[in-house]
């Protein structure tokens, strides 16, 4: 992940894997990449984590999700803060969710700038299966994933599940992530899925957890669209990163099959 921001590539990341997998360790360090360069920062999740690249902080509970925001108040608080964290009730109602998150979204895109070629606006959804997924996805949200690019409008989304028990992450999101990161996970569904999703992926089964105790790093796979590469990035016996391509150059993924067409072959695990 070396100097991932440095042209008018488009990023939106998305940073999967299990509990405890390092997604939010290695989403700071996304964002640190990130953090010079953006105007504003709007961070959304339902904890204080992530709260250090935040000026303000604003506790949006049960009670402020109904009372509802309108996109010019949310536009005037991120304007005048620079850099917010939205700590958004998971309680909340999936319609004011959707409502605000709509406003949010139109926010974002209103403090960018037509035809910019930089990142003005960064907005980092923690557990983004709460604020993007099917069931509350929202127009303004999707202005930010369809024509984000244009204005300097880019995301890092976080989750533990493409889909599952509670809400799956909304097509339009998927297919706009430029730059995938898969951290350790155990869930075997879930693990067939991203490797069905991205047939150029190993199983994330494969990969190390991290060791808070020992501080050992954990290991992920991160896809990158724009340039077609992929890579494990492993850690050896000391502790040591590493990486390991995950096909050559002249080892192209196949291609993507259609929707309701034939799965591929799956890959063997080396
Ligand atoms: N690369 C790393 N190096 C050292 N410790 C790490 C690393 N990644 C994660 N950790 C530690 O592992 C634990 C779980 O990481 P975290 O990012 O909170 O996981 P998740 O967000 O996936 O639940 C945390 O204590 C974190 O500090
Ligand atoms: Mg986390």
């Amino acid at each position: 992940m070396s100097q991932p921001v440095n042209d008018r590539r488009p990023y939106h990341w998305l940073v999967i894997g299990g509990t405890g997998s390092g997604k939010t360790y290695l989403a700071r360090q996304i964002i640190r990449v990130y953090a010079k360069k953006p105007d504003y920062i709007i961070v959304v999740n339902s904890s204080k984590q992530l709260r250090e690249f935040a000026r303000h902080h604003e506790v949006v509970d049960i009670a402020a999700l109904e009372a509802g925001f309108t996109t010019r108040e949310l536009y005037v608080l991120i304007k005048r803060h620079g850099a917010v964290h939205f700590e958004v009730s998971p309680g909340g109602d999936e319609k004011d969710i959707r409502r605000f998150m709509d406003c949010l979204g139109n926010a974002a895109m209103e403090l960018g700038r037509l035809e910019t070629n930089r990142c003005m606006v960064l907005m980092v959804l923690d557990e983004c299966q709460n604020y993007v997924g099917k069931k509350v996805f929202s127009r303004g949200m999707k202005r930010v994933y369809s024509e984000g690019r244009k204005f300097g409008v880019d995301t890092v989304n976080i989750t533990q599940q493409l889909a599952g028990d509670g809400d799956t992450i909304h097509m339009t999101v998927r297919r706009m992530i430029s730059v995938l990161v898969v951290c350790p996970m155990d869930e075997e569904a879930e693990r067939d899925r991203i490797q069905r999703t991205w047939s150029e992926l190993r199983d994330p089964g494969e990969l190390a957890f991290p060791d808070p105790k020992t501080h050992r790093p954990g290991e992920y796979m991160v896809r990158d669209r724009g340039s077609r590469r992929a890579c494990i990035v492993r850690v050896d016996a000391r502790g040591k990163r590493y990486t390991e391509p995950l096909f050559r150059a002249d080892q192209r993924p196949a291609p993507k099959r259609r929707r309701g067409g034939p799965a591929p072959p799956k890959r063997r695990a080396a």
